[in-house]
């Protein structure tokens, strides 16, 4: 079995629902975990349409899923492609999901803490969104070539930081961004009683894999500075 690091696009929709199966294993504590499959094989594929964000994935050649990494610019301006891009049926999805009230609490936690006081901390806005490797792959320097394959993705649009935030119960992830040099931040409460590690990584100046595929992606910093002041 041979396999790839590839980006994904948003037509895959096999590879995509894979992507949601692979984080609801991975983190199934978590907020976005609980609004089911479907929502989230939606929010992928926006992720993957979405002109200021990406999806790297590690693929066998039978198709299968081993590990992805989602990547953004800034998350304010994919919230506002989730709307453009996403039908009626998706939120229609979307609002079922959220009928539950501590759900709705959360999403409305999650869009506090992507439009708090972030340039007063001078803190990046690229970002990464979620990071898994199914377990059957952990420990084989997956993680690695993932996170190595979207340094690349964020060097081409010109960020030389970018900020990863991860549960403080995600051990795993913890010791992984130690062992690659993120930096510490700090610990912030997106979620009322659930402490999360901030963590600044430095994209590094030189091209580290010039052999992983390369795709054209026209990620374009300035797309998230619309509408701030
Ligand atoms: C974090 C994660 C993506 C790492 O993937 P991976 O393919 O296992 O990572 P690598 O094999 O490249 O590991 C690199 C190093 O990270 C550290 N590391 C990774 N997993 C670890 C673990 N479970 N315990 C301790 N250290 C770990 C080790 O230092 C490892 O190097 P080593 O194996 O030579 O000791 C994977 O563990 C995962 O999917 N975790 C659950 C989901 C998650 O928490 N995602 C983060 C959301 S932001």
């Amino acid at each position: 079995m041979t396999q790839a690091i590839v980006d994904i696009r948003p037509h895959e929709s096999d590879l995509l629902a894979q992507i949601a199966t692979v984080h609801i294993a991975e983190i199934p504590d978590g907020f976005l975990t609980s609004l089911g499959p479907a929502v989230l094989t939606d929010m992928y594929k926006t992720i993957a349409e979405s002109e200021g964000s990406f999806i790297v994935a590690c693929v066998t050649d039978d198709r299968e899923i081993l590990g992805f990494l989602a990547g953004s610019l800034g998350i304010r301006s994919l919230y506002r492609e989730f709307l453009r891009l996403r039908g009626m049926r998706s939120m229609i999805r979307l609002g079922f999901a959220l009928l539950s009230p501590s759900r709705m609490g959360r999403i409305l936690e999650t869009l506090r803490y992507s439009t708090s006081d972030e340039d007063a901390k001078n803190l990046p806005r690229a970002e990464i969104l979620n990071f898994c490797v199914a377990r059957h792959g952990h420990r084989q320097g997956l993680g690695g070539q993932l996170m190595h394959a979207s340094e690349d993705r964020f060097r081409s649009a010109n960020i030389d930081r970018i900020r990863i935030v991860t549960g403080q119960s995600q051990l795993s992830a913890q010791s992984f961004y130690k062992k690659i040099g993120a930096n510490y931040v700090c610990d912030v409460e997106i979620h009322s009683g659930t402490l999360s590690t901030m963590f600044t990584w430095e994209i590094s100046a030189e091209e580290s894999h010039p052999e992983l595929q390369r795709q054209s992606l026209s990620l374009d910093p300035t797309r998230d500075t619309e509408g701030q002041s």
